[in-house]
């Protein structure tokens, strides 16, 4: 895994999104799962500028959904399926009925719809790129420590960090139980797997994930091992590592 540490959250949000075109140039209709949550949301403000500039063309990407808070959907501010339409597929332009493909949070049998999603993409040859926040708990999408390898997609209860810190996304308090989402095995699979994450508050589980062990204890710690996985993080997410990193 490579690091680039960059010097504030906008840096790092630039690297991180140079990287991503970088990928789409070569791969005009590549397969994205990118994170909701605060941080890609430069990210995907740079993405936006870009594509208004004519300076990205977008029109043959798939977006795959990575994950979503059981029982919700669009219709609930702080749903990663509102912050994705709202902050990203709307904006850029996406033709959302034929290359988003989302989980619905609000389907009667969530299990059969993670393997709708799987199918899907199975079907679009794997993902391309997974851009992925890093939970306080070192989660990756709602892959909670200790989450099962061979998990393709599913569902999972929440760690009571994520049930905690989720509050963050809502007007009310909800009842969360579980999330749906795509599972380590397809994460890991993906072509190229970017991890970002900012702020100092990031910086326990950033050192965890770089210099403690590769474990499901940690998720975002299992990207270390994979051929093209890169983390964005800013000084503050980076204030506790030791060695040398990029620097940006
Ligand atoms: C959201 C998601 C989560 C977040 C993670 C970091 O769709 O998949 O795993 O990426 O919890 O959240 P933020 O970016 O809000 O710190």
């Amino acid at each position: 895994m490579k690091i680039i540490i960059s010097k504030n959250h906008a840096a790092s949000s630039q690297a991180a999104c140079n990287k991503i075109v970088e990928i789409i140039n070569e791969k005009p209709d590549a397969v994205l799962c990118f994170a909701g949550g605060e941080t890609p949301l430069e990210i995907f403000q740079n993405l936006i500028k870009m594509k208004n500039n004519d300076d990205i063309d977008l029109s043959s990407v798939h977006f795959v959904s990575l994950d979503e808070w059981g029982g919700l959907g669009y219709d609930t501010k702080g749903s990663t399926n509102q912050t994705l339409y709202d902050a990203l597929y709307t904006p850029l332009g996406i033709d959302l009925e034929n290359n988003v493909h989302f989980f619905d949070g609000k389907a009667t049998d969530l299990q059969a719809e993670s393997q709708r999603i799987l199918t899907i993409v199975k079907e679009l040859g794997g993902i391309d790129i997974s851009l992925l926040g890093i939970g306080m708990n070192g989660h990756l999408g709602f892959n909670e420590p200790g989450a099962d390898l061979e998990l393709e997609a599913g569902i999972i209860p929440l760690d009571p960090v994520t049930k905690e810190v989720g509050k963050k996304y809502f007007d009310t308090e909800l009842d969360l139980k579980v999330g749906i989402t795509l599972g380590l095995k397809t994460l890991l699979a993906s072509k190229h797997v970017i991890l970002i994450a900012n702020a100092e508050k990031k910086a326990e589980i950033i050192k965890a994930t770089v210099e403690g062990e590769v474990s499901n204890a940690v998720p975002s710690s299992l990207v270390r091992n994979h051929a093209s996985g890169y983390l964005y993080i800013d000084k503050g997410a980076a204030k506790l590592l030791g060695g040398h990193h990029e620097n940006n």
